[in-house]
């Protein structure tokens, strides 16, 4: 699994329309929220931030869909998001995409978390990205 967990939360919360917010307190101290969606290819959590202008989408417990309840929609200026992968399909920021949290199904319950951190580090001039998870040059 990635990062370390925010939290979890119940299926049964995840309301008819497919969508549920899991709010948490963020390491910076905040209150944060993932939206957390059941799509045709299964659940998938979303940070509750707008690519655009990295503000929320909507408060911390929505409302997070268009009219339609299809896709997720930013109040701010209407950029509209496809649940299955974050994409923003049409408003300010096309082709950008939420930030996405993994989800862990475990029974009755979907236990979120965060996404993997990035590690940058620098000797002599080269800089090495690691991720967690993913080989690492040695
Ligand atoms: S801040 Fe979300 S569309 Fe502009």
């Amino acid at each position: 699994m990635s990062g370390a967990p925010v939290g979890e939360i119940a299926r049964r919360r995840v309301d008819e329309r497919g969508v549920a917010a899991l709010v948490y307190d963020a390491s910076d101290g905040s209150r944060a929220s993932v939206i957390v969606m059941r799509t045709a290819g299964g659940y998938r959590a979303w940070r509750n931030r707008c690519p655009h202008w990295g503000v929320p989408l909507a408060p911390p417990r929505g409302p997070f869909l268009d009219e339609t309840g299809e896709r997720l929609r930013c109040l701010s200026h209407g950029a509209l998001f496809r649940p299955e992968d974050g994409v923003c399909e049409d408003g300010p920021c096309p082709g950008a995409s939420l930030e996405a949290f993994t989800v862990e199904e475990c029974g009755e319950v979907l236990r979120i978390h965060e996404p993997s951190p990035v590690r940058l580090s620098a000797s002599r001039g080269t800089v090495r990205l690691a991720v967690p998870g993913v080989g690492e040059e040695a």
